[in-house]
């Protein structure tokens, strides 16, 4: 008989995990323990902006029209146990408040309250982002009866359905060939398809997670740190990044240059990664993501001084300063730890009159940063503006009209914090174009 899966946590990872294991052919229970959320998605909807989503969702969700009928959602931790044979836990691991340590309280009461339910042979596979060790602690949690292994996730926000449904890998730490095997059973389909299946043990599977993103991280770091020596030795950053990826052993991607990584995942996980060496005394060995951090903290604030250099030097007081751009990366609503939304915070509370416009972040941003200055286009942010700001690099950005925009603002200076923007269209309409890492004209 075809295995039952439940997924408990429905965000990102867990609403996009349940929706593509009921596209892989399974019935599956999804289950939340906030009520708007379950409410949302039993009607089909997504409480986030991630392309492809609902479509997938509204495929599958039971009741829904043409549906297959083959994933519902629950709030009720005894129904999920006894439905499932497979149970994905993919809740949220924050950074904890006031410290660098990864905050384990929504892993642990996911695990607590499902354990008392599991049927016999049961598996807990967990995929959220964990500190190295956290596995073997959890297998406390669980009954005798029940096993675990873990799987971890390596989708990008924007891209969730494709990254889960065509993975470039699948990593699984398992302690028993049982477990391999129920595993197998569940990725059957990407296995077919020929991607990587890599099995090992609890540790190393939880440090795949977070040294993938801490390399990801250190890639995105070291190149805003060349922009800087390109900043002050009058260099491009930007063909630098081109000609050093040319090196297949470089490569092109996640070396562009500006004002650095935010989100959900990368800044938190180096600073999880960092706390826990240092539990396991291995604090040298990280030491480096220290930097790797700062460095990406640094490039906000260098925004923040060239945009003030570009208005002339002085205060940001009475200066009309348009954002463009509000989440931490395009084609998603997030705005979590966003460096677009830092900076246009930055000068808020410098004084500068800030107007922010983003095609999706717009709700959110409003919630964490309600007295900046909101308008409904790029044209209205743009409108009065002494400088624009371009910080977050959606396709809509570049289809703009320059000619246009140049018509509405009171000075054309833009300056390009995601080297993202064509200069020479932008420079060919009267704008002053700078962008970070490059040289002026
Ligand atoms: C990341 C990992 O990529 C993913 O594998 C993991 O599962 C979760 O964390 P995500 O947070 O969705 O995914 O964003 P990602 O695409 O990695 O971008 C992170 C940040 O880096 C964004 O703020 C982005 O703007 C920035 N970035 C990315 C750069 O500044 N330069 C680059 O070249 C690439």
């Amino acid at each position: 008989m075809a295995l039952k899966i439940t997924v408990i946590g429905t965000g990102y990872l867990g609403a996009t995990h349940a929706a593509a294991m009921a596209e892989l052919g399974f019935e599956v229970l999804g289950l939340d323990v906030v009520p708007e959320k379950i409410d949302m998605l039993t009607r089909g909807e997504v409480p986030m902006y991630e392309p492809g989503l609902e479509d997938l969702l509204r495929r599958h969700v039971s009741g829904f029209e043409g549906s297959s009928g083959r994933l519902r959602f629950t709030m009720d931790f005894a129904e999920a146990g006894e439905f499932g044979d497979v149970h994905f836990v993919c809740v949220n691991t924050p950074q904890k408040h006031g410290e660098y340590g990864c905050d384990m309280s929504y892993v642990d009461a996911a695990f607590s309250s499902l354990a008392p339910h599991l049927k016999e042979g049961a598996l807990v596979v967990g995929k959220s982002t964990v500190p190295v060790g956290s596995a073997d602690r959890l297998t406390g949690l669980l009954p005798q009866h029940a096993e675990l292994a873990w799987n971890p996730e390596f989708l990008r926000e924007g891209f969730a359905v494709n990254d889960t449904l065509h993975p470039d890998r699948i990593v699984v730490g398992v302690n028993s060939d049982r477990a391999e095997e129920l595993l197998r059973e569940v990725y059957a389909k990407p296995l077919a398809e020929g991607t990587p299946f890599i099995v090992t043990d609890y540790p190393t599977a939880e440090l795949v997670k977070t040294s993938a993103n801490s390399f990801l991280a250190t890639k995105i770091s070291f190149i805003n740190a060349m922009a800087e020596v390109c900043e002050a030795g009058g260099g491009d950053v930007a063909k630098l990044a081109e000609a050093i990826g040319y090196d297949e052993r470089i490569g092109h991607k996640f070396l562009r240059a500006g004002i650095g990584f935010g989100g959900g995942c990368l800044p938190k996980d180096i600073r999880a990664f960092m706390a826990r060496a240092g539990e396991l005394g291995a604090d040298q060995a990280l030491t480096f993501l220290r930097e790797i951090d700062s460095i990406n903290m640094r490039r906000r604030g260098a925004m923040v001084e060239m945009a003030r250099e570009a208005l002339g030097g002085g205060a940001f007081l009475g200066k009309r300063v348009a954002v463009l751009g509000a989440t931490f990366k395009p084609d998603s609503d997030d705005v979590r730890d966003s460096p677009a939304l830092n900076v246009a915070g930055q000068i808020h509370l410098q004084g500068g009159q800030v107007t922010v416009y983003d095609p999706k972040g717009m709700d959110n941003a409003r919630r964490v940063f309600p007295t900046l200055g909101y308008a409904d286009s790029a044209l209205d942010a743009v409108r009065g503006a002494d400088i624009v700001l371009h910080l977050t690099e959606w396709r809509e950005f570049r289809e703009l009209d320059p000619a246009e925009l140049a018509k509405v603002a009171t000075s054309p200076v833009l300056l390009d914090g995601r080297n993202a923007l064509d200069s020479s269209l932008w420079r060919a309409a009267g704008w002053t174009y700078r962008a970070m890492g490059r040289p002026s004209a």
